[in-house]
């Protein structure tokens, strides 16, 4: 163990509460394969988030390959250069022509404005992210979507609880994809789910995520396994009797910093949207090298020296990694903001246990 401050932290439910669970899976023997607690955490997760389906996973990366599947989308995906790049390997893995779209500067999500130059006739989907869990302009891509009949699949792994006018962001799109890997504010140690607005339509995905079974002896479609086990689901249905204290914990934190970052020269923080309840999953800063005097590097650097490990997420761009470098054809390689960006930005530490007098530190550090 050392003092480091790491960029995020998991909360885990207290061991006690955790230990009965294990005692009914270890009674009833049934420990994979859509078991009853896995069915009673996609149940309160429906509830939590209000929305009318979901399906569970054992990682958002599976739960994004399997969308795409299910919408057996081929075609070219108009997609985010600025993502973790599960987001760019499930286009690929489905076989499909990820095409990257600049974003705008104002939350650092793919720029509707600007989808509509990249499509083309083999363009079949939309593939946005509520990066940071700041929602998509939601309405805009729907409307090009609508007009140039393209389906829409958010990749919403930061987006856990995430509102918009009182209603889920898991609302908008065809499907939306979350993820509970250990570092989210919601977590099941490794998993996802897809939230999706029909009953056949889950029928299907569930089916994809059991090797494409329907029932005993048909398989419909080649699926893959992609099941979350009961301990998982156990975790899962602990850490949601505490997820809003944690986001009311997160939201703290991240008001705090905007408070004490605020006079910092060179240093912005982003505000909440209006008419939205965030979970506050990062807390990204832009470092401007000029007038703050020293570059996001630099400083990423010196934070390090001082025990406090950020992220520089996104960097690199998801278009700068070999395997997508070629794939930049001469119009999405027109992504300036991103380019920009990918050199400013920073994510401070932000996890539930993080203190007051840590952020504080953290501050003067940046101050200095
Ligand atoms: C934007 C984004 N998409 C997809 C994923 C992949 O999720 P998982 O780690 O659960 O496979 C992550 C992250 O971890 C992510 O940040």
């Amino acid at each position: 163990m050392n003092n480091q401050i790491t960029v995020s932290k998991p909360c885990l439910p207290p061991l006690e509460e955790f230990i009965p669970y294990l005692q009914q899976i270890w009674d009833n023997k049934w420990l994979t394969n859509n078991g009853p607690l896995h069915q009673q955490l996609e149940k309160e997760l429906a509830d939590y988030l209000g929305v009318e389906y979901i399906s569970l996973f054992s990682n958002g990366t599976l739960a994004l390959m399997s969308a795409l599947q299910a919408l057996n989308i081929q075609g070219e995906v108009i997609t985010t250069p600025f993502s973790f790049v599960a987001t760019t390997h499930s286009i690929w893995w489905n076989k499909s022509t990820p095409v990257f779209v600049d974003i705008e500067p104002g939350y650092l999500n793919l720029d509707p404005y600007k989808i509509e130059a990249a499509i083309t006739e083999k363009t079949e989907a939309i593939m946005p992210v509520h990066v940071y869990g700041n929602p998509c302009q939601v309405d805009e891509i729907q409307r090009i979507a609508d007009k140039y009949q393209l389906k829409v699949i958010y990749d919403a792994a930061h987006a856990f609880g995430v509102k918009k006018d009182g209603n889920s962001i898991m609302k908008y799109g065809d499907l939306s994809v979350l993820s509970f890997h250990a570092t989210k504010v919601y977590s099941t140690i490794e998993g996802g789910a897809i939230v999706c607005h029909t009953s056949e339509m889950k029928h299907h995905i569930d089916n994809l995520k059991n090797f494409g079974f329907r029932g005993e002896t048909v398989v419909e479609e080649p699926g893959i396994n992609a099941k979350l086990n009961e301990v998982q689901a156990a975790y899962g249905l602990l850490q949601l009797k505490y997820v809003d204290g944690f986001i009311a914990s997160r939201k703290r934190i991240s008001e705090l910093y905007r408070e004490l970052l605020k006079d910092i020269q060179g240093i912005s923080a982003f505000n909440d949207m209006k008419g939205v309840s965030h979970a506050y999953s990062y807390f990204p800063i832009l470092v401007d090298e000029e007038k703050y005097g020293m570059s996001r590097d630099d400083l990423y650097e010196k934070l390090k020296e001082n025990d406090i490990l950020g992220r520089r997420y996104f960097y690199p761009l998801i278009s700068d990694f070999e395997p997508y470098k070629s794939l930049l054809s001469a119009k999405s390689a027109n992504i300036p903001i991103a380019t920009k960006i990918a050199q400013q930005v920073l994510c401070l530490p932000i996890y539930v246990e993080l203190s007051e007098e840590e952020v504080r530190y953290i501050v003067n550090v940046l101050r200095k």
